[in-house]
This record gives C-alpha cells, sequence and structure tokens, in this order.
C-alpha cells in the first residue's frame, strides 16, 4: 500500500487497509464534486486505469454499474482481486502492453487515472492516451492526473532542470541512476515525468477529445506542479458517422 500511497508513517506494512481504501473514497467523492462543478455527471462503465490494488476502483464502484481495473502489475491484480468488495460489478485486468487492445472501442462512459502516468517514460503515457478516447463512448468523459514540471528554485533543482534540458529526459535518468547507484548502491525507485500541458492537451485533441477544463492538484507531490485534465468525447466532434 505504501508502494501506491507514499503517505507519512506508513512504510513497512504501516498502512491499515481500510484507511487506505478510505483515502480511495474521499478521492472519488471530490473528483465527482470537481465534475459536478463542471456540469458533467459520469455514470453507467468506469475504467481505472493504473489500479493497484483497486483502492479508486473499489470506490467506482460504489457509484458506477461496472468497473474494470487495469494495471501491469500480476501482483497489485492478483491482491486486487482478493479485496474485491464488488465480485459482481468490478473486474480486475492485466496489461502490459503499450496499448489497451484489450478493450473495444467506445466501450466506457468513464475513464479515470491518477498517480499512474506520471510514472511512464512520456512516449508510453502519450499512447495510453490516445488509447483512452479510443476507449471512450461518445458522450463519456476521461479524467487523469499528469504532472507538467518540479519548480523548485534552488541550486540543486535549477542544476537538475538544465541537465534534463540538456541530455535529454533518458539520458538523464541513465546517469542518474549510475550515480545513484554508486552513491547508495542498487535500491528499487519510482520514476517520475511530466509533460507541458500544451502538448497534453494537443495529443488529446488530436486523437479526437474535446478537452473540457485543465486544473491543478497536489497529488505527484515534492515540488511537482501536477493538474487534472477533464475531456470528453461528443458524438459531433468524432471523425466518422455514428449512424
Ligand atoms: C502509484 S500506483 C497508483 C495506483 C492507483 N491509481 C491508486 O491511486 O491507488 C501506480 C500504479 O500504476 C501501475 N502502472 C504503472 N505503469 C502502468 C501501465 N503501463 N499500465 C497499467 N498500470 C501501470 C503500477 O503497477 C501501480 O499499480
Amino acid at each position: 500500500m505504501w508502494a501506491i500511497l507514499t503517505k507519512p508513517g506508513t512504510r513497512g506494512q504501516q498502512w491499515d487497509e481500510s484507511s487506505f481504501f478510505q483515502t480511495g473514497r474521499v478521492e472519488i467523492r471530490f473528483r465527482m464534486r470537481d465534475l459536478a462543478e463542471r456540469g458533467i455527471y459520469p455514470s453507467g462503465s468506469a475504467l481505472d486505469f493504473g489500479c493497484g490494488i483497486g483502492r479508486l476502483s473499489q470506490a467506482l464502484a460504489e457509484r458506477f454499474d461496472r468497473v474494470t481495473g487495469v494495471d501491469i502489475a500480476p501482483t497489485m491484480i492478483q491482491k486486487a482481486q482478493q479485496l474485491n468488495r464488488f465480485p459482481d460489478s468490478c473486474t480486475y485486468v492485466v496489461n502490459a502492453a503499450p496499448h489497451l487492445q484489450i478493450f473495444p472501442d467506445s466501450a466506457f462512459d468513464f475513464i479515470y487515472s491518477n498517480i499512474t502516468l506520471q510514472h511512464m517514460e512520456p512516449e508510453y503515457a502519450f499512447g495510453y492516451l490516445a488509447e483512452f478516447v479510443r476507449c471512450l463512448k461518445p458522450g463519456g468523459t476521461l479524467l487523469f492526473q499528469l504532472p507538467d514540471h518540479e519548480s523548485g528554485r534552488g541550486m540543486a533543482d535549477t542544476m537538475r532542470r538544465w541537465a534534463k534540458r540538456w541530455l535529454g529526459m533518458r539520458n538523464y535518468r541513465r546517469l542518474s541512476d549510475i550515480g545513484q547507484s554508486l552513491v547508495f548502491g542498487f535500491r528499487p525507485r519510482m520514476e517520475m515525468y511530466g509533460t507541458n500541458p500544451e502538448l497534453v492537451r494537443n495529443i488529446l485533441e488530436q486523437a479526437g477529445a474535446r478537452v473540457l477544463d485543465v486544473w491543478p492538484n497536489d497529488h505527484a507531490g515534492g515540488n511537482w506542479i501536477s493538474y487534472w485534465y477533464a475531456c470528453s468525447l461528443d458524438p459531433h466532434d468524432m471523425g466518422h458517422d455514428l449512424g
């Protein structure tokens, strides 16, 4: 649970399971409120992309008719299945592919993703964004979180930003991995990536979505500037005749 939500004091099996799932309930309540303030009231079928052990899928299952949680990690999905309180309406699937071809076009009324796209190299996140749009029903809503950049002003932050720009993100990561393992020895770490909101908007619009609103959040933690993106797929925005 700490690998999913790094709340201080919860490392080393210190999360209480019911408090952990309660955070999901609170989060989904806030997101539904955010959407309601924008005149959007999703219902029907929902996809939770990067579902982990189902913190958000379970909360969605309290509101939606059908929920699908998808994750790249079989261990996460296995645990999610064990903790599934809605076996009739909530299902979990593993998908390690860089696309969502396991789902047909227009499969979901609502697609949600939080603290997931930020952990993969942007080229993968962009591929999934286009897939979200393909999998969204006309009239459906897509809501996801993605950071932009780190806002630190210290000397180390400025040098890191320069190094990223100068070396390119991939080379920067490689060098930083080598440096960290020389200093600390090998240890797992969480990768973080940010993407410029204009680029995100272009990708979504090219895929056929309408970006309804973009607003900030603090979900990426640290000095990261992070945003919610709410999008819709209007029938008349689609490139083909729906009959
Ligand atoms: C920080 S956890 C967040 C889990 C969940 N969204 C939540 O907020 O409780 C990120 C999750 O994304 C999953 N993930 C990473 N890359 C993925 C990918 N390409 N496709 C699906 N899931 C992915 C990880 O396995 C992990 O379970």
